[in-house]
């Protein structure tokens, strides 16, 4: 048996490159359904779903790998010609559907690849790279953007396969003609076909089709603002103070990786001077919007009810007093959230040029004392403690 093709058979590599993709993207596909499906009430709901979910990538990373090779292959070999090529719509049909398959081998798992990339931290992908791609950021945007364009390759790919599939067995069970035969192994005795030509238009077709599944996608895709643009969208708040920018971020760790958020929407009151009067040097009290949280690729996640139940709880406040603190200064007060009120120290450093303040801090808080993730009790899938940074320029407002 030749390893490689002939005018008439496929050769050893292409069918190995064949069967093991099809293999591949036969696991890759139902993972990725069941993943998406998967509840996660429960924290064993949650564990499966990112297991199944970095499966899935790895699985997806390797067929992405495969085809790369299979294409190289595929461009240094002879096309077996079809069996039937006066059968001109139906010849067009079979090679428009290979050349669909071949562009989803490379476009989706690079579509999931992207979306994966530029989010932050849930459902790693196993091999010891990838974790991160050259040009992709970190982002939200686009993070909802490509997982927009890979539910569309998905549809292509699955009419794609449809078609390819039902092609396959009505050559073998209808035409009971070799074309399956020559793709299994072994080789059958192939009847030289009538010449037909190739043209470009099925190449064409499918670069078309996938080309407007892009559009769609794009089109389609409800793409939030990027987190991390400064500035509250709320009011900035009265007080003597009037915040000009700033950012309310916090950092989890989920399954021992990293994730950050930050809030877009929230706004501040702030009494400050700089001579404490009967030992505080002002007040503060901020309100921050839950539902204008982004939190890396888990931000749907963290607005349910076991975790932030925004709908129920759409607002934290926090109100605190601001007294001095050796060099610097802290926030001592109390934060309500999702009903639960715990006390929160904010040490911050506070840089006053003219009018203009600049002030940094950070602390860390403990999400059980705000019943966030509720039955998680297990610190290995989502930490306790939660970092909190908080930054912001402020105009003297008197
Ligand atoms: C040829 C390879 C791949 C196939 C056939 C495939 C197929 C699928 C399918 C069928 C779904 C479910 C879509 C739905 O529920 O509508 C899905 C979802 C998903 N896949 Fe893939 N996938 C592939 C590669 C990848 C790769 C390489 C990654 C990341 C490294 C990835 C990441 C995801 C993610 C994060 C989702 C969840 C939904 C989303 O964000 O789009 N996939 N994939
Ligand atoms: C049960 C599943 C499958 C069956 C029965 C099947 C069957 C076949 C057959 C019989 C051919 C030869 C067609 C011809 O000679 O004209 C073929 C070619 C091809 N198949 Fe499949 N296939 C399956 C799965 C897949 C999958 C999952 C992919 C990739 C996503 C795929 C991609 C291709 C491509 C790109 C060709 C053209 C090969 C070339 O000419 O270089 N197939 N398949």
């Amino acid at each position: 048996m030749s390893l490689r093709n002939t005018a008439l058979h496929y050769g050893t590599v292409t069918k190995t490159f064949h069967w093991l993709t099809a293999l591949l993207i036969f696991t890759a596909i139902p993972l990725g359904l069941i993943a998406s499906d998967l509840p996660y009430e429960t924290q064993e709901q949650l564990a499966s779903k990112a297991r199944l979910f970095s499966l899935h990538k790895t699985v997806g990373v390797a067929i992405f790998a495969v085809a790369l090779l299979r294409i190289l292959w595929a461009l240094s070999q002879t096309k077996p010609a079809p069996l039937h090529p006066e059968r001109k719509a139906e010849t067009l049909a079979a090679e428009t559907v290979h050349w669909a398959l071949y562009v989803s081998l490379v476009a989706l798992p690079l579509s999931g690849w992207i979306g994966h990339a530029a989010s932050e931290g849930f459902a790693p992908i196993l091999w010891p790279f990838g974790q991160s791609l050259p040009l992709v950021p970190k982002s939200p945007a686009w993070v909802e953007t490509a997982a927009g364009v890979h539910e569309i390759f998905t549809k292509i790919l699955f009419a794609a396969l449809a078609l390819h599939v039902l092609g396959a067995l009505k050559h073998a069970v209808i035409d009971r003609d070799a074309t399956l035969a020559r793709m299994l192994p072994g080789r059958p005795d192939v009847d030289a076909p009538a010449a037909g030509h190739a043209t470009a238009l099925p190449a064409l077709l499918a670069t078309g089709i996938y080309a407007v599944g892009l559009v769609l996608a794009l089109a389609t895709s409800e793409a939030p603002e990027d987190a991390g643009t400064p500035g509250p969208a709320l009011a900035r708040g009265t007080g003597s103070w009037q915040v000009q920018e700033g950012s309310i971020a916090i950092t989890v760790r989920q399954f021992g990786g990293e994730v950050k958020g930050s809030f877009a929407d929230w706004s501040a009151d702030i009494d400050f001077a700089e001579t404490p009067v009967d030992g505080k040097n002002g007040t503060v009290r901020v309100e921050v919007s839950i539902p204008s949280l982004t939190l890396g690729s888990v931000t749907k996640e963290a607005m349910g009810e076991k975790y932030f139940n925004a709908e129920a709880f759409p607002t934290a406040v926090y109100t605190a007093d601001i007294l001095s603190d050796g060099e610097g200064y802290k926030a001592e007060g109390t934060l309500t959230l999702k009903g639960n009120e715990a006390p929160v120290i904010l040490p911050f450093t506070l840089a006053i040029h003219g009018d203009t303040a600049t002030m940094s801090g950070a602390t860390t808080l403990d999400r059980r004392d705000y019943d966030i993730g509720e039955g998680q009790t297990d610190e290995g899938t989502l930490g306790f403690p939660v970092a909190l940074d908080v930054a912001l320029t402020a105009q003297r407002s008197e």
